[in-house]
């Protein structure tokens, strides 16, 4: 079993967004799924229980926890372990990231949300964990230029030498009608969407799959 954690320190950023769809991603494509959810908010949690059709399990748990969750995930022979963690505990995301083969980082690209990315990078940095990257939340590219604000939080990233994920994520509303109704933006007409999200979570798995040491150094 793979466990993956989806961090940020800075609230907001898109953690259960991202964690929800590569949980839905993941058991599209056949792998049996547990998300676990340790934000007290449990908005993860709520999102996939608003699913009609079958769906990944999910569990809501703690940092403290999070251990006993992972113990139950292997005792029922799950393939894949996602944890979906609070803005702002340090504690909390620092217990799921040590229990993780990959820490996945979401920053949109601002400078408020990068300073805050700097921190999320240390803490796995010091935990010497793999990591990567997610730009979410971005302004559309016109043709393949992407704008000013991508291009310096692109800089920003490259100077912290975080491993950086070669999809980014758009701001598009079908990121939040779809999990609305605890569906992923995959399963909605949006294509653009569809393959961004479905493009992304390909990168995410090959990466669990085998790290590279660029994702090992961070
Ligand atoms: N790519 C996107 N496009 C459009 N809206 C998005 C996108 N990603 C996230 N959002 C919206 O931004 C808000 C915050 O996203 P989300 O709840 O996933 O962040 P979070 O990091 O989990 O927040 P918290 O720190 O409170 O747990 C939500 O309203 C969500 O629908
Ligand atoms: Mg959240």
């Amino acid at each position: 079993m793979k466990t993956l954690a989806v961090i940020a320190l800075k609230g907001g950023s898109g953690k259960t967004t991202v964690a929800t769809h590569f949980a839905l991603g993941a058991h599209l494509r056949g792998v049996d799924t547990l998300l676990v959810d340790i934000d007290p908010q449990h908005s993860a949690a709520d999102i996939l229980s608003a699913r009609e059709a079958p769906g990944p399990a999910y569990v809501t748990s703690t940092g403290r926890n999070v251990l006993a969750a992972q113990f139950g995930a292997l005792s029922q022979r799950k393939d894949l372990m996602i944890i979906d963690t609070p803005a702002g505990a340090v504690e909390a995301v620092s217990e799921a990231v040590v229990l993780a083969d990959l820490a996945v980082l979401i920053v949109r690209p601002t400078l408020i949300d990068l300073s805050g990315l700097a921190r999320s990078l240390m803490l796995v940095r010091r935990l010497g964990k793999p990591s990567v990257v997610v730009v979410n939340q971005a302004p559309p590219a016109r043709e393949t230029v992407e704008a000013p604000l991508v291009k310096r939080a692109l800089k920003g990233l490259d100077y912290m030498q975080a491993a950086v994920a070669p999809v980014i994520v758009r701001s598009r509303s079908v990121y939040q009608t779809a999990l609305e109704r605890g569906r992923s933006a995959e399963e909605m007409s949006d294509r653009a969407a569809a393959a961004e999200i479905a493009a992304l979570w390909d990168f995410v798995d090959a990466t669990l799959a085998a790290p590279t040491q660029d994702a090992a150094t961070g």
